[in-house]
């Protein structure tokens, strides 16, 4: 009764009774209502994401009922469940990892509501338990993290060199897909070694605890290169590198991902190497899609941002070249 209330009173709030049209259970014309099942707050990236998605549900005059699950897969599937029982419109929803969603997926399926995944992937045996998704070719990013190591290799004439990743989430598309693309890349260059893979977690203060155990166990000139799936983890590593006096993208490669400002500054200043762009601004499209889903046209079942990397190979005075 309480979650039913606080619907109604997103909707008031949002000025949004009888703005663009679903039904209710009566059949009557109502505001779109998206239930937006956000995964966690673990970095810049996701506080940007989640302000993007508020931001265009805004816009497009849709209610929306969101509810962030703390890192939590068991409170991603609470919050699908609350929203199959409030019968929104459609489910949006960043699924924290891959596996695991079949039977709440199921149920939405069931209750005749849409899903849309944003930002990450499931992996299923079963086609129709999603509708769209909407997010970074993961593989592609980890590719021009590798390219980006192959040019500097080049440029600098280096013959062996010692990769250490620090990686994302277990078990989540951006980990797997940025692992793999860069390890494609390098693949049979003999000048690449993987002495490492922790997981950081996409976590600032993981990133931290990953480099002062990599540097516990390899020593300052055990590492050439710091491979990190995120800004987060690598702007943790950075503060560790620094305060043991080594200097950074220069004693150790630095190769980071996402793109958030405070990266792209440390860049700019010659503190990192090299940031593959992650775009956490995933909202409109999202929102489009509701909008044409509900207008009954048919919708991409992918849609991939346009995106790039900023390194210190390339002009970094453009105009382009800014964070989030
Ligand atoms: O899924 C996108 C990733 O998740 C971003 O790279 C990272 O910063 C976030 O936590």
């Amino acid at each position: 009764m309480r979650k039913v209330a606080a619907v109604l009173l997103v909707l008031l709030l949002t000025g949004l009774l009888g703005g663009c049209a679903g039904k209710n259970p009566e059949g009557e014309n109502r505001a779109i209502v998206v239930g937006f099942s956000q995964l966690g707050a673990e970095s810049s990236w996701r506080i940007a994401n989640t302000r993007s998605v508020e931001e265009a549900a805004k816009k497009h005059g849709f209610g929306l009922m969101m509810e962030n699950a703390n890192q939590k897969q068991e409170k991603q599937i609470d919050a699908i469940r609350s929203f199959i029982a409030y019968q929104v419109d459609v489910i949006v929803f960043s699924p924290i990892v891959e596996t695991g969603w079949d039977n709440v997926l199921r149920e939405a399926a069931q209750a005749g509501i849409p899903v849309i995944l944003v930002d990450r992937m499931i992996e299923s045996g079963e086609e129709g338990l999603y509708t769209a998704y909407v997010g970074a070719d993961f593989y592609a990013e980890g590719v021009r993290a590798g390219e980006y190591l192959i040019r500097k290799a080049d440029a600098e004439g280096l013959e062996h060199v010692r990769i250490a990743e620090m990686s994302g989430t277990p078990d989540s598309t951006p980990m797997r897909d940025r692992q793999r693309g860069f390890r494609d890349a390098i693949a049979g260059d003999p000048r690449f070694e993987i002495i490492d893979s922790i997981s950081g977690d996409f976590l600032r203060s993981k990133g931290e605890e990953c480099m002062t155990a990599l540097l516990r166990k390899y020593g300052p000139d055990g590492i050439d290169v710091v491979y990190s799936h995120n800004d987060s983890m690598m702007l943790g590593a950075l503060d560790v590198l620094e305060r043991e006096g080594i200097v950074p993208a220069k004693d150790i490669m630095l190769i980071s991902v996402d793109g958030e400002k405070e990266a792209v500054d440390a860049l700019k200043a010659g503190r990192l190497n090299c940031v593959v762009q992650c775009t956490p601004d995933l909202g409109d499209e999202v929102m489009r899609l509701v909008r044409d889903l509900k207008a009954g046209k048919e919708i991409p079942r992918v849609t991939h941002p346009e995106e790039g990397a900023f390194c210190d190979l390339d002009d970094l005075t453009d105009p382009r070249v800014e964070g989030f």
